[in-house]
């Protein structure tokens, strides 16, 4: 992977993104933490996950031609995010880049962006005990 190159064409273009979409989105209607927020129709989710990754890895910007801006952190705000949900969405992405074998440079450049962004996402406390009085 040179310069020139962008994470989207070293990892494997369109092919790899809906690869990594369909190992991601399993695992989130399997965690416990996650299903709960998801619609149980999450082929809509997996279509536009897969137009955000794509530029968001440097390929053509197919979300926002279809979208405009991306605005992620304002499309999450109905949905209540804690710390504990982005750790979640984490684990669930780290198998997923695993199971696509999305390894090497373009892995690290990616792990780091989509670190950031979850934890941008967070817009929720962790849930206080009801017991506990506070
Ligand atoms: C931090 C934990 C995260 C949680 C719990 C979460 C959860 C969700 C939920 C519940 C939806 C809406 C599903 C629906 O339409 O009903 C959604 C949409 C979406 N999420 Fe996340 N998300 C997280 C992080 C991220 C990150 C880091 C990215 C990108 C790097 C991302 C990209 C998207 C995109 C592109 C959509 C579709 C937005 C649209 O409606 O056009 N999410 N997410």
């Amino acid at each position: 992977m040179n310069s020139f190159t962008s994470i989207y064409e070293s990892i494997g273009g369109a092919t790899k993104v809906r690869q990594l979409v369909e190992a991601f989105y399993p695992r989130v209607q399997a965690h416990p933490l996650l299903k709960p927020i998801f619609p149980d129709d999450i082929q809509p989710v997996m279509e536009k996950q897969y137009l955000f990754l794509t530029q968001f890895f440097g390929g053509p910007p197919l979300y926002t031609e279809k979208y405009g801006h991306p605005m992620l952190r304002a499309r999450h705000l109905p949905f209540p995010i804690t710390p504990s949900r982005a750790q979640a969405w984490l684990e669930c992405m780290h198998q997923a880049l695993d199971e696509v074998e999305i390894v090497g440079e373009p892995r690290e450049q990616i792990w780091s962006r989509l670190v950031m962004s979850a934890h941008h996402m967070v817009n929720q406390p962790e849930k206080t005990d009801p017991k506990s009085n506070r």
